[in-house]
């Protein structure tokens, strides 16, 4: 019994997907987990983008394959803003080992099945979607917005991939999503905030949620410099 037990341990840890981010797996247990689904959410300017962006790198460099869903930035926008951190996507797009795709807004007809179509078919182990946020402008009625972005994390499950949302939260809002859907349906969430301290303004991390794992529930300062994102201290 015990041995069984310590076998499924094994395969657990064996599961987990580093971040990418110095400092942030021994804060969520070793890393994510396949088949989850993980909201990054904050607000504008904490470095949504960026985390993700570390996570696809870092995923490349293990020969993993990964999609990037802008539905927001233009594909040369983020590709230009990641490689100033010497991160050189266009050559994994030239290896076939990764992929942007832009989606219109205003044509997210069935962005749910398209999004896992693509995701099949390219066989991706690393997804993000940037940014859930947007969905506000294209449905008008706020129960077909949830109704889809509902659907959009459904079809994400059971496809053998980590994938990472997010959704920027408008500042002083006490959700942690706009619409407040996303927050209960994914499997783990992850807070950067900036704060004000009598004029100075720190950057810190929070694990909000963390299905099927130990996490630390503390605020973690971060900070953004030319290598990316990095936990300052982790205890
Ligand atoms: N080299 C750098 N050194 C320090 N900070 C940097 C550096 N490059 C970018 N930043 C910070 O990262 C932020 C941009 O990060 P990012 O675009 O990932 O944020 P975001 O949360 O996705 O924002 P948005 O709400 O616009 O989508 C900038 O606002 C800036 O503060
Ligand atoms: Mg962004």
């Amino acid at each position: 019994m015990a041995a069984s037990k310590s076998k499924e341990t094994a395969k657990r840890e064996a599961d987990r997907v580093s971040s990418g981010i110095p400092g942030l797996d021994k804060l969520i247990g070793g890393g994510y987990i396949v088949n989850d689904i993980y909201l990054v959410t904050g607000g504008t300017g904490t470095g949504k983008t960026l985390f993700c962006c570390q996570f696809l790198w870092e995923g490349l460099q293990k020969g993993e394959k990964s999609i990037f869903f802008s539905l927001e930035e233009l594909p040369d926008d983020v590709l230009h803003d990641a490689a100033v951190f010497g991160w050189d996507f266009q050559k994994y797009i030239s290896s076939g080992m990764f992929s942007i795709e832009y989606q219109d807004p205003f044509e997210m007809v069935d962005i749910a099945s398209m999004v896992r179509e693509k995701i099949q078919k390219f066989g991706a182990k690393r997804i993000v979607i940037d940014s859930t946020s947007i969905f506000g402008m294209v449905f008008e009625k706020e129960h077909e917005l949830r109704k889809s972005l509902y659907n959009l994390i459904k079809q994400l499950k059971g496809i053998d991939c980590v994938v990472l949302m997010t959704a920027e939260v408008v500042e002083g809002s006490k959700g942690l999503s706009r619409y407040g859907v996303e927050e209960f349906v994914v499997d783990g969430v992850i807070t950067l905030a900036s704060t004000n301290v009598g004029g100075e303004f720190f950057l810190n991390l929070q694990v909000k949620k963390m299905r099927r794992t130990p996490h630390e529930k503390g605020l973690y300062p971060y900070e953004i410099s030319t290598k990316g994102i990095e936990i300052l201290s982790s205890k």
